[in-house]
C-alpha cells in the first residue's frame, strides 16, 4: 500500500483553509478527516470539497444515540459516498449492528460502495484520571478491549484506537481497520493527548491508518511535514 493511504489529515480549520491545505499536502496524504466542527458548520459541502480534491472522505462524527436514529444517520452519510464514518463502541452492539445495516442501505440505494464503519473504543485525549470519572473501578486497557469486543461482534469494519492498542486488538480480527490518532512524529507537542506514538511506531504495531492534525496543520511548513511523515510511514511499511 503506498505511504498517502495510511494517512489521514484530521482538517480541524476552516473549511477554506483546509481545503486550500489538502489541495498542496494531498500527493503525501490521501484521507481527509471530516470532524464535528466542519460538518456542523457546512454539512455535506464539506465531503464533497475534499471528494472533489480527490481524497477519501473519513466523517467522524461519533455517532452515540439510539439505534435507529444512528441508523439513519449512517445511511445518509453512506449516500454522501464517504469512505469510513466513526461511531462509539459504547453505544453497544444494537446501535452497532444498526450503523452497519444503515451504511450498507443508504450505499445500496445510492449506488454506492458502504462506508467502512469505524467504532471509537476510548479516546486517545484520555489519561487514567479522566477515564475514572466516568468509569470507575477499570483501567483503559481494559475498557478498550471490552469495547473493541462488542464492535468486532457487530461485524464493524474497524476500530479507532491508541497506536499503543494496536498490537494487541489486531490479535482480535486479522483484517481489522484499526486507525490510530493520538500520532506526533519525533519532537512535535503532544497538545491534548495523552496517549501518543509517532508513525513509524504505529504503523509497525499494525495500524491501517494514522489520523494526524496538528502535526501537520500547525507546522511552521505543513507540505514539509506532511512529506516528512509519508516518508516515515513509507519506511515502517517496507521495513
Ligand atoms: O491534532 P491531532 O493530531 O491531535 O488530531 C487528532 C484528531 O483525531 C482530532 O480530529 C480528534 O478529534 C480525532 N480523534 C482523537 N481520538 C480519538 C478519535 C478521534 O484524537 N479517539
Amino acid at each position: 500500500m503506498p505511504a498517502r493511504d495510511a494517512i489521514a489529515l484530521a482538517a480541524d480549520l476552516p473549511l477554506q483553509q483546509a481545503t486550500s491545505l489538502y489541495d498542496r499536502i494531498s500527493p503525501h496524504v490521501g484521507i481527509v478527516k471530516v470532524g464535528l466542527s466542519l460538518f456542523v458548520e457546512h454539512g455535506p459541502l464539506a465531503v464533497k470539497a475534499f471528494a472533489d480534491l480527490g481524497a477519501r472522505v473519513f466523517l467522524d462524527l461519533k455517532l452515540h444515540d439510539i439505534p435507529n436514529t444512528v441508523e439513519l444517520a449512517s445511511a445518509r452519510a453512506a449516500a454522501l459516498g464517504v469512505s469510513y464514518l466513526t461511531v462509539h463502541a459504547s453505544g453497544g452492539t444494537d446501535m452497532l449492528v444498526a450503523a452497519v445495516r444503515g451504511a450498507e442501505s443508504g450505499a445500496k440505494t445510492s449506488g454506492r460502495a458502504p462506508p467502512e464503519i469505524l467504532a471509537v473504543t476510548v479516546l486517545t485525549s484520555m489519561n487514567s484520571a479522566t477515564f475514572n470519572e466516568v468509569v470507575p473501578s477499570s483501567e483503559i486497557d481494559e475498557q478498550v478491549d471490552r469495547l473493541a469486543r462488542v464492535a468486532v461482534k457487530a461485524n464493524v469494519g474497524g476500530l479507532v484506537c491508541s497506536a499503543r492498542e494496536v498490537s494487541r486488538l489486531r490479535q482480535m480480527k486479522s483484517d481489522l481497520i484499526l486507525c490510530t490518532p493520538g500520532i506526533r512524529p519525533e519532537g512535535s507537542a503532544a497538545n491534548d493527548q495523552s496517549r501518543v506514538e509517532t508513525p513509524a511506531t504505529a504503523i509497525a504495531s499494525g495500524a491501517t491508518f494514522l489520523v494526524i492534525g496538528r502535526p501537520i496543520y500547525a507546522a511552521i511548513d505543513p507540505l514539509d511535514a506532511a512529506r516528512r511523515i509519508e516518508c516515515e510511514v513509507q519506511s515502517a511499511l517496507s521495513a
